[in-house]
């Protein structure tokens, strides 16, 4: 309990004596209001002699020194109530991801040992996340990470929220960046009235579920081998409400060609988000486009090396006999410190 300057005014006054509180920025913060039946007490900065004249001529407030509990100090960081040796401190990660109550972090060898409790204070330093995970880069053909709950709840199922969707997503089995979102809703907002989009490597569809929901595309056709990935999609595409706008394949995206062709459609755009080798898929995705295609290409590059990629699927291009004829780039995240997670918008003309 602390001491401190209060406003006491009957319970009735109580909407009327906080908005007076507000405008004349007198309340104090650190203390926790408190209620009686009849009365309640607002803790208060000291106040100057204007202020305290003006308050004494209110009929119905009382100005007193009375005992308040104090707030609980909000933690700005989880470093900041980590006990670890000073020398370790510059290793700790300034950020992590949060996937839904899922924080994601990645540690460097020397702070390992400490682990537990730096998972402890993420908790603390958190109220919404549930549970916190080491993680390794994402790896493989599925594009999943190993994963090991260091603190909290035993899961890796969640519910993450974007740009007002909802997504079910699985940390361990499937892949997920919540670090995307922005150039989600980018790519959506490209997307004209009737295209026909599709993802050839849509994980549990965010790309798909952003474009159906924010956009007046046609159709989403979306692709994905990993069998866990495409029934949380079917889950996500449900929950999103865009199941008459989004068409799941659990397939391998090499064959776009004959999923399309049954389809009987051709893409105005094409969402190749597979950045360590949509190079090699790049040729498949110029089967199925349309006299004119957008593809938004993701690769990890460096800045100096896109024009030699471009160079090379150009000649890519040339083999199908199609043109790139514009492209622009979007850095998205750093990877490693000269390589970016880059988007390339390219432009194909048959
Ligand atoms: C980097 S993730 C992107 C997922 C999703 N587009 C997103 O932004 O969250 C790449 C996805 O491609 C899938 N994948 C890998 N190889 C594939 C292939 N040959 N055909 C279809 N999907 C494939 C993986 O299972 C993974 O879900």
């Amino acid at each position: 309990m602390k001491k401190s300057y209060a406003i006491k005014v009957p319970i009735k006054y109580a909407k009327k004596t906080k908005v007076i509180i507000k405008l004349n920025n007198i309340q104090n913060k650190n203390l926790k209001l408190r209620k009686d039946k009849k009365f309640i007490y607002y803790p208060i900065k000291e106040l100057d002699n204007n202020k305290l004249i003006k308050f004494k001529k209110v009929k119905y407030i009382e100005i007193m020194l009375t005992s308040f509990e104090e707030q609980e100090k909000k933690i700005q960081s989880y470093k900041e109530n980590l006990k670890l040796p000073d020398n370790l401190k510059k290793h700790l990660p300034t950020s992590y991801d949060i996937i839904g109550k899922i924080a994601l972090i990645k540690l460097p060898t020397q702070l390992l040992k400490y682990k537990k409790n730096i998972g402890i204070s993420i908790l603390k330093s958190k109220k919404n996340i549930e549970t916190v995970c080491l993680v390794k880069p994402v790896e493989g053909e599925l594009r999943t990470r190993d994963i090991q709950i260091i603190a909290g709840k035993k899961q890796t199922k969640t519910i993450h929220k974007e740009f007002g969707l909802t997504f079910f997503v699985d940390v361990k089995n499937t892949y997920f960046s919540p670090r995307l979102a922005n150039e989600r809703k980018r790519v959506a907002s490209l997307v004209k009235p009737g295209e026909i989009v599709v993802d050839m490597f849509t994980g549990i569809a965010p790309f798909a579920v952003m474009i159906a929901k924010y956009s007046k595309a046609k159709i989403i056709y979306a692709v994905d081998k990993n069998k866990k990935a495409i029934s949380l999609a079917e889950q996500n595409v449900k929950i999103n409400k865009v199941i008459d706008k989004i068409t799941l394949f659990n397939d391998d995206s090499k064959n776009i060609k004959k999923i399309l062709e049954k389809e009987q459609v051709f893409a105005d755009r094409i969402i190749m988000n597979l950045p360590f080798s949509a190079h090699d898929f790049f040729i498949y995705a110029l089967d199925i486009i349309s006299e004119n295609c957008i593809i938004h290409y993701y690769t990890i590059i460096k800045e100096d090396e896109i024009e030699d990629k471009i160079k090379d699927l150009k000649k890519i291009a040339k083999v199908k006999n199609v043109f790139i004829t514009r492209y622009n780039t979007n850095k998205i995240k750093s990877y490693s410190p000269r390589e970016f997670y880059m988007g390339i918008d390219i432009t194909v003309k048959k």
